[in-house]
């Protein structure tokens, strides 16, 4: 494979400008910010037209791997076998199996309520029994044991937003149930939650930081924040925390998509006056993958860890996108949509071009889990109605199910439990 060109970095068309707000602006903003939350993440997508989707720059992950590989001359840390050059496991089809799911709702004690779709009513079932097919080779089956016992003495750790946290419920959900009742316990504190099987000596972790950087949004609970900034170089504020990880899964995307220019906070957030450039934000994306590869080659040995970055979650707000109804979304929809070449119409393209266009310029050994395009097809696969609200539901919403629809976090089991195979296969048979 041969690597990418390089091209000229998203930074060159970016407008900067000072922002000291009016307070009239500053509730304006904050009103159209408002809104953009309430009808999806995807009402615009600044300079897309400039980030046009660059076909060189596929199989990057191949690229990663195989560069790594020969980087050190040998096995990666965690491999057992190899698997076949050629075959882009991201690329294939989803086809029916019976023997799904994994493992049932109820038998996993760890799913958030906000998830768990089957005990919220959903009364479909058909959208857990599909297995992702990749058109060149299979998929290794999951092997729970092999997973912990690699991760025997280790910590294994995913940084990001709720659809990491998704992605690590998942994980704990297939590795539970070899362990016994005593000997397991999940608790969590502050940003950080800790899944401990003792007798491994192992954790599995998630650690919430929906920009990795230092934002206003880190509150893991109160994070709702509708006026995001971001400070700028920041990555360490979290990142001592993920010191001493053996296994690394990054995320992040949904909280960049304001549809607006990004804030970015040069100084601190506790200066008075707060220094704000505001740029696009691929550029903002831009600088948050740079400061993360800084930090993995600072903190991360190549030799014995691993490092993961999973590609943005599609979210399924406007039906239009597939050829449905005006203001309709994934709410009743229970199959999936079957374009191989469907899309979608948000901000996925330009930020996949940003991503490529950082990574293919480093030589951080990084392994991309392209889970975009299939979880695009997947529009069966979200909680919409099915889970525990934040707040009651007003009788307007109730007349209306689709208004209050999550069409952007998937059930468990479900789409993410697909994402681990494919982080077990990037892990095991790199
Ligand atoms: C991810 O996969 C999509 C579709 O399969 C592809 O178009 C895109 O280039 C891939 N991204 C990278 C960075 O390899
Ligand atoms: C799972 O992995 C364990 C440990 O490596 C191995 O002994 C076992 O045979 C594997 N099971 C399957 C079904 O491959
Ligand atoms: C348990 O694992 C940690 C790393 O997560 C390691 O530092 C420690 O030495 C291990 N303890 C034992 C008793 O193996
Ligand atoms: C859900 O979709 C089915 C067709 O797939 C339709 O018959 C039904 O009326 C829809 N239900 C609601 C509540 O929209």
């Amino acid at each position: 494979m041969k690597p990418p060109p390089s091209s000229s970095p998203p930074s060159s068309a970016t407008f900067l400008r000072k922002a000291r707000l009016s307070p009239h602006l500053f509730a304006l903003l904050a009103f159209i910010l408002f809104i953009t939350i309430l009808y999806g993440e995807d009402l615009g997508c600044t300079l897309s037209s400039q980030f046009d989707f660059d076909q060189s720059r596929l199989h990057l992950d191949q690229t990663i791997t195989s560069s790594t590989k020969k980087k050190l001359g040998e096995k990666l840390a965690f491999a057992v076998g190899e698997s076949d050059e050629d075959c882009d496991i991201f690329q294939g089809r989803w086809v029916r199996d019976e023997s799904r799911p994994l493992y049932e709702e109820s038998e996993c004690p760890y799913i958030q309520p906000q998830l768990t779709c089957q005990e919220h009513g959903r009364p479909d079932l058909s959208y857990r029994h599909w297995r992702w097919q990749p058109y060149g080779c299979s998929l290794p089956r999951f092997n729970s044991t092999l997973m912990l016992e690699s991760l025997r003495g280790k910590r294994m750790m995913f940084v990001g937003d709720s659809l990491n946290r998704g992605q690590y419920v998942s994980m704990v959900c297939l590795l539970h149930r070899i362990i016994p009742e005593n000997a397991k316990s999940m608790k969590t504190s502050g940003s950080l939650t800790v899944f401990t099987a003792t007798d491994y000596n192992a954790t599995i972790e998630f650690y919430w930081a929906p920009f990795l950087l230092e934002s206003n949004s880190d509150d893991a609970v109160i994070h709702r924040i509708s006026d995001r900034i971001v400070r700028k170089g920041s990555i360490n504020k979290h990142g001592k925390h993920w010191k001493g990880a053996d296994i690394v899964v990054f995320n992040t995307y949904l909280w960049w998509m304001t549809g607006l220019d990004f804030k970015i906070l040069q100084g601190s957030f506790e200066d008075e006056e707060k220094d704000i450039v505001e740029v696009s934000t691929e550029e903002a994306y831009g600088m948050a993958m740079k400061s993360m590869l800084r930090w993995v080659k600072k903190n991360m040995d190549p030799k014995k860890t691993r490092v993961f970055f999973t590609s943005m979650s599609p979210s399924h707000q406007k039906s239009i996108d597939w050829g449905g109804l005006p203001n309709e979304n994934c709410y009743n929809e229970t199959s999936m949509i079957d374009d191989p070449t469907y899309w979608g119409s948000d901000c996925r393209k330009s930020i996949m071009n940003v991503i490529s266009q950082v990574f293919s310029r480093s030589k951080v050994p990084i392994t991309f889990l392209n889970i975009t395009q299939l979880s695009s097809y997947r529009k069966d696969a979200h909680t919409s109605i099915y889970k525990k609200q934040w707040s009651p539901l007003t009788p307007q919403q109730i007349a209306n199910p689709a208004s209050y629809a999550d069409c952007v976090h998937w059930c468990l089991p479900g789409i993410q439990d697909t994402w681990n195979e494919l982080l077990f296969s990037k892990l095991f048979y790199p």
